[in-house]
């Protein structure tokens, strides 16, 4: 069995940023236009009025202030509130491919690799393009890699789940060393017309080069001391988008067709999940949580990792052990974790243990124990 080191990271962040006052402003003439429309019926008791959003709540109840997106004017436009991306021509990079080969490239050159050095490609994210050929495949043509690729899908638990399919590849020497891509276009699937949950969501790619620790080179490395999954089955995250909504007409374009949650017994439930995994965890490789000195943990919500820590340490967390990109990013699904990684990590001096975890819908919950070489 080979060691296994994750030796670079990279990221692709969209140039546009929606404020929550912006997509609050486009909430609200939403909501002011339907219940101008609708007045009558809604006098009479036949439909109800639509309520408005608020920035306070938003900030309040997720920590989130802003969000990278794709496209920002499709978005924030009242009568349409959908980003607005072009199809491509089959003969051009998508644009899932565009977003992951530029993470891609920054990850490669941290982890002082060429794509000669590659063998496989693993595409993990929520919000695939399309059913086929693999967007893995395609960024692997784009960059001009040989072996193989392949896309996997555990929603926001994405990432660590792809790390683990790396590292068992890499240990058991199928590969020397992997890309895992993370490309999410998550405004692709949010109803930004539903006020408990318009808010959430980001667009961002990330990249992470895992290889052969006798292989590897960069100043970046962590050791993959560990990895642990574990899986739940849940509706309180779901979506219904798929290739069978076709064969039910009377489904098309209804609500669950986009993401949908119960955001407070996801709350609930994930929370002490995510701890306990995390603690046995720790505990199966005779590790404490107090030698811990990073959790980059899923972004979703600012009290869910506010309250994962404090379950973990007993006490609160100090910003710089379980750091936040959430206020900047929102939830950008599989690429959240690896966001706060990537942008927290050259300070950590060598030997210093950390806890890459990613939770979400499924339910799932990922655990890689990392410790910098
Ligand atoms: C979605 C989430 C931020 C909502 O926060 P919350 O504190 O649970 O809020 P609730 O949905 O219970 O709503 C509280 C109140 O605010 C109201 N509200 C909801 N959205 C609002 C908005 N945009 N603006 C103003 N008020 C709003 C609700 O109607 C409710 O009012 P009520 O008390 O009169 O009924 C939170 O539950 C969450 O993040 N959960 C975890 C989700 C998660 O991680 N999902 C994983 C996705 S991958």
């Amino acid at each position: 069995m080979h060691n296994v080191v994750i030796s670079g990271t990279g990221l692709f962040t969209p140039a546009n940023s929606i404020s929550n006052d912006e997509l609050v402003a486009s909430f609200n003439a939403y909501v002011q236009q339907f219940n101008a429309d609708n007045a009558e019926a809604i006098a009479r008791g036949e439909i109800e009025a639509l309520s408005e959003s608020s920035t306070a709540f938003i900030e309040k109840a997720s920590g989130i202030k802003s969000r990278f997106v794709i496209d920002k004017d499709g978005i924030l436009d009242p009568q349409r509130m959908v980003p607005r991306i072009p199809e491509r021509d089959n003969e051009q990079w998508g644009i899932l491919c565009e977003m992951g080969v530029a993470a891609a490239k920054q990850a490669l050159e941290r982890a002082g690799k060429t794509v000669a050095d590659i063998d496989g490609v693993i595409v993990a994210c929520s919000n695939l393009q399309r059913a086929y050929p693999a967007v893995a495949i395609e960024i692997q043509a784009a960059l001009g890699i040989d072996g193989w690729g392949y896309d996997m899908n555990v929603a926001c638990s994405s990432a660590t789940f792809g790390i683990q399919a790396a590292t068992t590849a890499i240990q058991t020497g199928q590969a020397r060393a992997i890309l895992m891509v993370n490309p999410e276009i998550c405004t692709g699937h949010l109803n930004f017309r539903d006020r408990d949950s318009h808010f959430i969501f980001g667009d961002a790619a990330t990249a992470v080069i895992i290889e052969r620790a006798d292989q590897a080179t960069s100043k970046h490395q962590f050791d993959v001391v560990g990895t642990k999954l574990l899986t739940q089955f849940s509706n309180n995250i779901r979506n219904n988008f798929g290739f069978l909504n076709r064969a039910a007409e009377e489904g098309v374009g209804a609500r669950d067709k986009l993401f949908m949650q119960e955001g407070r017994k996801v709350f609930k439930e994930v929370c002490p999940m995510v701890a306990e995994l995390i603690a046995t965890h720790l505990a199966e490789n005779q590790l404490n949580v107090s030698d811990v000195k990073r959790f980059w943990l899923h972004q979703a919500n600012l009290n869910m990792n506010l309250l994962i820590a404090r379950k973990l340490l007993g006490r609160e967390a100090e910003p710089h052990e379980a750091p936040v990109i959430l206020d900047t990013h929102a939830n950008t699904s599989s690429a959240g974790s690896v966001i706060a990684l990537h942008k927290n990590q050259d300070d950590l001096p060598a030997g210093s243990l950390g806890v890459l975890s990613s939770f979400g819908a499924g339910y799932s919950i990922g655990s890689v124990i990392l410790r910098k070489r």
